[in-house]
């Protein structure tokens, strides 16, 4: 068996068209453009890269968007202040706080401060809670566009076992909750492995449906996955390579070219998981400025 491949370029770009033809329909009936405040905490490099696709893709669909760049040795009460104001502007309808934050700062309590209705990165509690209440919320990007990738490709999770690697608050753990919970797409009877589980291929032999979200290069093989399984990948690893210019290249957590042999769906890295979450962010930032989630607001 050789995997059919899952292309996100692909299921990103017809999201994103879709967003951009809502955008214009919503400017159109006189309204103004979704406004997206981000906030950056110092200068991670990453970070920035991350913070660089989000502002593209908001140029892309015709969200505005402006980041506020601010020093790494700003207090929590500062910080939080700053967020406030975003909180109150009637001209901001979503908020994100690039993750991660310097180590003297409480995300939780930084998340917390966000107007859950301006949570468009899903992290608020609020929105994880009526996430796992099946309630409408926003839902964290990731997790969600790989429910909206097994939409696209009509790949069945009602009743399938899903077994999740990593139990994040921003990829594992919600993506557990809408793979179990979810009303359209989810239903699956649903495992999640972290760090502390004992002999995890006696998991992922069994999943039909396996998400990895661990962060370590290629650590699922092909002798741990049960042949005809879908497979996930949310990694994203920079491992040495002198071949190439940048002096590195990007790996998943899938021993890519061995287990596409074995499975019958597949995300490849990069291409994969990562475009759509960048797409369902300009989504999130749309609903948020129709008030679609939360209408009394
Ligand atoms: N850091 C890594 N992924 C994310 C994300 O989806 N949102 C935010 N705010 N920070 C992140």
């Amino acid at each position: 068996m050789s995997a059919e491949i899952i292309d996100g370029r692909k299921v990103a770009e017809l999201t994103r068209a879709r967003v951009r033809e809502d955008v214009q329909d919503w400017k159109a009936k006189g309204n103004r453009a979704p406004f997206l405040q981000v906030v950056l905490v110092g200068d991670d490099p990453a970070s920035k890269v991350y913070i660089g696709a989000k502002t593209k893709a908001c140029e892309d669909v015709g969200i505005e968007t402006a980041t506020e760049i601010l020093q790494d040795t700003i207090s929590a009460k500062e910080l939080k202040s700053v967020i406030r104001g975003y909180n109150e502007d009637n001209s901001i309808d979503g908020i994100l706080v690039q993750l991660p934050l310097p180590s003297h700062l409480s995300s939780h309590d930084v998340i917390e401060t966000i107007d859950h209705r301006k949570d468009v990165d899903g992290f608020h509690p609020m929105n994880v809670g009526r996430l796992a209440l099946c309630q409408p919320c926003f839902k964290s990007c990731t997790p969600a566009g790989v429910m909206e990738l097994f939409k696209h490709y009509s790949i069945p999770v009602k009743s399938k076992h899903a077994v999740v690697i990593g139990a994040s608050n921003i990829v594992g753990s919600p993506m557990s909750i809408m793979l179990s919970r979810e009303n359209y797409t989810g239903k699956a009877t649903t495992t999640i492995c972290h760090k502390y589980t004992k002999d995890l291929t006696r998991h992922t032999i069994n999943a039909d449906i396996l998400v990895v979200a661990a962060g370590q290069p290629h650590l699922i093989k092909a002798e741990m996955v049960k042949e005809g399984a879908v497979i996930i990948d949310v990694g994203i690893n920079r491992v040495a390579d002198e071949t190439s210019e940048k002096g590195y290249k990007l790996v998943g957590d899938v021993d890519f070219g061995s287990v596409q042999k074995k499975a019958s769906w597949i995300t490849p890295v990069p291409g994969g998981v990562g475009p759509m979450t960048v797409a369902m962010l300009m989504k999130n930032t749309l609903l948020a400025a129709k008030k679609s989630i939360y209408p009394d607001s």
